[in-house]
């Protein structure tokens, strides 16, 4: 039976009730996390957001009746307690807020019941991930799903506040847009009052951010909602949220420190953490050639190093002949692992496969000083000695090595060393190196698309230095972009945008697009260019990638209230789901199914 909550007031959330005098009276609600029944006294833990409370009721106190009614109280049902706040009774819980106190019952009221939930509301469930998501609002009961939500809801409030401190203005862009090429795969809206037109929902407020700064405003800020159908991974989501912002009159320097004085803000009123502020800056040449990401992990060392003027003349083929343009021979130095069995090292070699190796050089330097290596029989002592040298392998030591173009030989590595890294213990969690990526190249070339591309967008300025090569060698034009990483994670970028006609229209051409296709796509915006465009920069975060920082979370689902599921679809709706006919023709959408596979 469901009681109305009418006449009560709830004075305390569960955990706030340690700071109500001791014997004073307490109106608390929330749910039962576990009942137990102690002869003549029950015991219920009350769940809030705030956490666990402990009730007694005791018949003394509140009568038979009250007392018969506690008894019928199961885990999630949901109840109002009115009582004293008074001195445990019984053993003091240090895990607790509330853990010395306990409330004496003296008034019950059972708001709703529960059926059995399909798993229990615990902290670390232990439950599938499946289930988790079927049940999502069950699961977000989670102590710690609930810390995680509520944290995401404090670094928003922060950044809002020290934004607007700073003079930014927080301004909402368009969810309904004209899709544009280039970046990930749009999701489509079709509109039903123009038949067989779509619009596309915001990858990100780019090119509205960049409207503003024409229109005047200077600084912008907003948390904003952004949508790209690409393949999902654990720190990917289909829709997700930006920190987006745009400043007016300003380069690097100015971007940089306001970003970097908002980090420190966050992570000082979030967490505690004192984060060093200038940030360390790594051009994205040094960080492949030392890390082979442009995300590097900086917490552990285990760079990489050039070897092929080691091995251009030497006997082995894979190396020799891999020491052209835009192919190398690089190695890392996995220390204290020359005793790995063969087993052990096959794994590894299956493991750089995946990233595209066709196998993988090693050389191991047991700890009796004995060598084992995969391309011995092809190498001069000499040879393998200069490799130990470069590597400043010692005995106990495992050197593996990857041959080929530039691109293969930094992911395997790269990947070798995290995957190391992380077996090996070498990333302290409570560690947080904040790094600058800058140079990035300006253009990417796609084998998929014949052309280059651009590595960020095509309003990002390249650096004047190299604007030169433009012609002769576009693909070593660095950009004026940068990229803020977090042990690892790639948190946010932005660029310097190009405000000036001549060097866009370049850039469109380099891009392979027609003037009339550059005006179809982005004429708004060169329009706009037209009437006087302040030099602009600017920047966007993953907040969902800060907040897991933050709280540790190892998946983008943790800090997410209702996240999608690999194959994008949310376990708990059913979304995306078919539509009625009756809607479909409103839309005059007919669909095309492919035939299904057997
Ligand atoms: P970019 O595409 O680098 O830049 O995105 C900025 C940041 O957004 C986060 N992010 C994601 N988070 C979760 N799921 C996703 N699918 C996803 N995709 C991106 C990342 C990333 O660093 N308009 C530019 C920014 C600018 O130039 O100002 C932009 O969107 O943390």
């Amino acid at each position: 039976m469901s009681e109305s909550m009418r006449g009560l007031k709830r004075t305390h959330r569960c955990a706030e009730v340690v700071d109500a005098p001791l014997n004073s009276e307490v109106t608390v609600m929330g749910w039962a996390q576990r009942r137990r029944n102690l002869g003549a006294l029950i015991f219920v833990d009350l769940r809030d957001r705030s956490g666990l409370l402990q009730i007694v009721f005791d018949e003394n106190t509140i009568g038979k009746e009250g007392f018969e009614k506690a008894s019928t109280i199961r885990s999630e049902y949901v109840i109002a307690v009115v009582g004293k706040v008074v001195k445990r009774g019984g053993a003091v819980n240090p895990n607790l807020k509330t853990g010395e106190l306990e409330i004496a019952a003296e008034s019950l009221r059972i708001l709703s019941e529960s059926e059995t939930p399909p798993f229990q509301i615990e902290e670390n469930s232990q439950t599938r991930d499946e289930l988790r998501l079927k049940y999502r609002y069950l699961d977000l009961r989670r102590p710690d799903m609930q810390r995680n939500i509520i944290m995401k809801s404090k670094v928003m409030g922060l950044v809002r506040s020290f934004m607007a401190k700073e003079g930014f203005l927080e301004i909402e862009t368009p969810m309904l847009m004209k899709s544009t090429p280039e970046g990930a795969r749009d999701y489509l809206v079709p509109s039903r009052i123009h038949p067989g037109s779509f619009y596309a929902l915001p990858q990100s407020p780019q090119l509205y951010k960049q409207l503003l700064m024409c229109s005047g405003f200077d600084r912008y800020i907003q948390i904003a909602r952004c949508f790209r159908d690409e393949d999902l991974r654990a720190d990917r989501q289909p829709e997700f949220t930006q920190i987006d912002m745009e400043l007016s009159f300003v380069d690097e320097e100015d971007v940089m420190d306001v970003n970097e004085r908002l980090l420190k803000y966050i992570f000082k009123e979030t967490i505690g953490v004192d984060v060093q502020i200038p940030f360390k800056r790594m051009p994205w040449q040094e960080a492949m050639d030392r890390f082979g990401s442009d995300k590097p992990d900086t917490r552990f060392g285990m760079e990489l190093h050039d070897i092929s003027d080691l091995v251009k003349d030497c006997g082995f083929s894979v190396f020799s002949s891999a020491v052209t343009k835009g192919s190398s021979v690089r190695a890392i130095n996995v220390e204290g692992k020359g005793d790995l069995g063969r087993k052990q090292i096959d794994k590894l070699v299956e493991f750089a496969k995946g990233y595209g190796a066709k196998g993988l050089a090693y050389l191991q330097i047991k700890s009796d000083g004995t060598r084992k290596c995969s391309f011995a029989k092809f190498m001069k002592d000499e040879e393998l000695d200069a490799i130990i040298d470069r590597m400043e392998a010692k005995p106990g030591d495992l050197i593996l090595i990857a041959a080929g173009k530039n691109k293969m030989v930094w992911d395997v590595l790269g990947a070798l060393r995290l995957e190391m890294g992380k077996e090996m213990g070498l990333m302290d969690p409570d560690q947080y190196n904040f790094l600058w990526v800058t140079e990035f190249p300006l253009l990417e070339w796609s084998d998929e698309e014949n052309r280059y591309m651009a590595m960020h967008h095509p309003f990002t300025m390249p650096m004047e230095e190299d604007w030169g090569m433009i012609d002769t060698d576009p693909g070593a034009v660095r950009a004026r972009a940068y990229d803020i990483v977090l042990n690892g994670t790639e948190l946010g970028g932005g660029s310097i945008r190009i405000h000036q006609d001549d060097i866009q229209e370049k850039m469109f051409e380099v891009l392979g697009f027609t003037k009339e296709r550059a005006h179809e796509q982005f004429g708004f915006l060169l329009d706009a260019f037209r009437y006087g465009v302040p030099p602009h920069a600017g920047l966007a975060y993953g907040l969902d990638r800060l907040v897991m920082h933050i709280v540790h979370a190892d998946s983008i689902r943790d800090v997410i209230a209702f996240p999608k599921v690999k194959d994008a679809s949310d376990l708990m709706s059913g979304a995306p789901g078919e539509v009625d006919e009756k809607q479909l023709k409103e839309l005059s959408i007919k669909v095309d199914l492919p035939e299904k596979e057997e």
